[in-house]
């Protein structure tokens, strides 16, 4: 019996919150399908293979996730796995986690829901491992738990998911490929003291603006003076987009992950729409292909 997942887009760093944050979006998502196998192995299909996706189970995120989580399974079983890729690669909001993500809560479904979520988030960062060399756990995590994800620790692994209000997210992928590789090559590796203050304060705002529902504390909390002045230079029209989201509305907002993506959260749906027309403006007007979404937390 096949079971069918929906993996959904995440947006990672939430601006202040590096490695640390994350979100599940309601849209865009990838759609798999699972089936049990009787020999142990992963077998990895790909739906309308457009992105030049690896098959080779080791090679892929799903297929490496899979790979961490049946050497915890004794029994003599494995997977076929198709993805239909609804989130593209190298858009930034979390396109490998998703497929890693979503194979690992599919397999641990049709294996009787024996391991926990934290331990499916371990699994999974092994997908991350081959997109990106790094096991970062920040697109992850929210695609397993939903919602707002606080990574508090890596190793050894301690998520605590975060309540939040009703939040509306406008996203914009302009459709230029930033690899996350290259995204974190380019960061310093110190930052002053001055600047980690003023990040940690944003950091506890957001929460604190999260958990009390409280929107212009979570608009206040919304900069980052340490990644985004390095990676914005990266991004088309970067500071346009932010001008005029905040302009149309828009509580605060950034780079979505390592990017290209850019995110812009509102109160209401209608803003939420204003932000996105804005943002088709400017890339319209620059000659730059781009899509938009409008979801929710
Ligand atoms: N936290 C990671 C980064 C997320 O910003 O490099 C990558 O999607």
């Amino acid at each position: 019996d096949a079971i069918t997942i929906l993996a959904p887009g995440t947006v990672a760093n939430v601006v202040c919150g590096f490695d640390v944050l994350g979100f599940a979006l309601s849209q865009p998502y990838d759609t798999m399908t699972m089936r049990l196998t009787a020999q142990r192995g992963i077998i990895i299909i790909i739906n309308r293979d457009d992105y030049n996706l690896p098959t080779e189970p080791a090679r892929n995120v799903a297929g490496a996730a899979l790979l961490a989580l049946l050497k915890a399974v004794p029994e003599e079983v494995g997977f076929e796995v198709e993805i239909a890729k609804g989130i593209k690669p190298g858009s930034g909001i979390g396109s490998s986690a998703a497929s890693a993500a979503g194979a690992v809560v599919g397999a641990n479904h049709l294996l009787g829901h024996r391991f926990s979520p934290a331990e499916l988030v371990e699994f999974a960062t092994y997908g991350e491992e081959v997109a990106s060399g790094v096991r970062h756990a920040d697109n992850i995590a929210p695609a397993i738990y939903g919602g707002v994800t606080l990574i508090r620790s890596t190793t050894p692994l301690d998520i605590i998911p975060i309540p939040a209000p009703l939040l509306y997210v406008t996203v914009v992928h302009p459709q230029i490929e930033v690899k996350t590789s290259d995204a974190r090559e380019i960061l310093k590796k110190e930052v002053l003291l001055r600047d980690a203050i003023t990040q940690w304060g944003n950091v506890g705002g957001l929460i604190a603006g999260l958990m009390k529902g409280d929107y212009d504390l979570i608009g206040r909390s919304l900069e980052d003076v340490i990644i985004e002045p390095v990676r914005s230079i990266l991004i088309p029209c970067f500071a346009a987009v932010k001008a005029q989201s905040l302009a149309a509305g828009a509580l605060g907002g950034g780079i979505s992950g390592s990017g290209p993506s850019i995110f812009m959260l509102s109160r209401d749906e209608a803003t939420a729409h204003r932000v996105a027309a804005a943002m088709r403006a400017i890339y319209t007007g620059a000659g730059i292909d781009f899509h938009t979404y409008v979801s929710t937390i």
